[in-house]
């Protein structure tokens, strides 16, 4: 199962094995992780989910689609790395994924 990285806006970092096929949101919401809401259940609707991805992996990811870019728009603080983790899919190449959770989800 691959391994991914969810750091608290406090430095606090949690290292979870997540089922493929889920959302990167789906792993850090069935293991109780701090700081991703996900109030809207992972349609896209929220940005409670929104996390920073770390640099060298944020190429590896599938592209934003249109949905994502305007939810992005009015997320808190969003920068260059940021992602809905609610449509980041599990996959065994995301294997040490490493994300960072924003300041105002603690
Ligand atoms: S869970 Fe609401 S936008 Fe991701």
């Amino acid at each position: 199962m691959p391994k991914i990285t969810y750091i608290e806006h406090n430095e606090t970092a949690h290292e979870i094995e997540v089922l493929n096929g889920l959302s990167v949101m789906e792993g850090a919401v069935q293991n109780n992780i701090p700081g991703i809401d996900a109030d809207c259940g992972g349609s896209c609707a929220c940005a409670t989910c929104h996390v920073y991805v770390d640099e060298k992996w944020f190429n590896k990811l599938s592209k934003k689609e249109v949905a994502e870019e305007d939810m992005l728009d009015m997320a808190f603080e969003p920068n260059k790395f940021s992602r809905l983790s609610c449509q980041l899919t599990v996959a065994d190449e995301l294997n040490g994924l490493v994300v960072k959770m924003p300041s105002k989800q603690g």
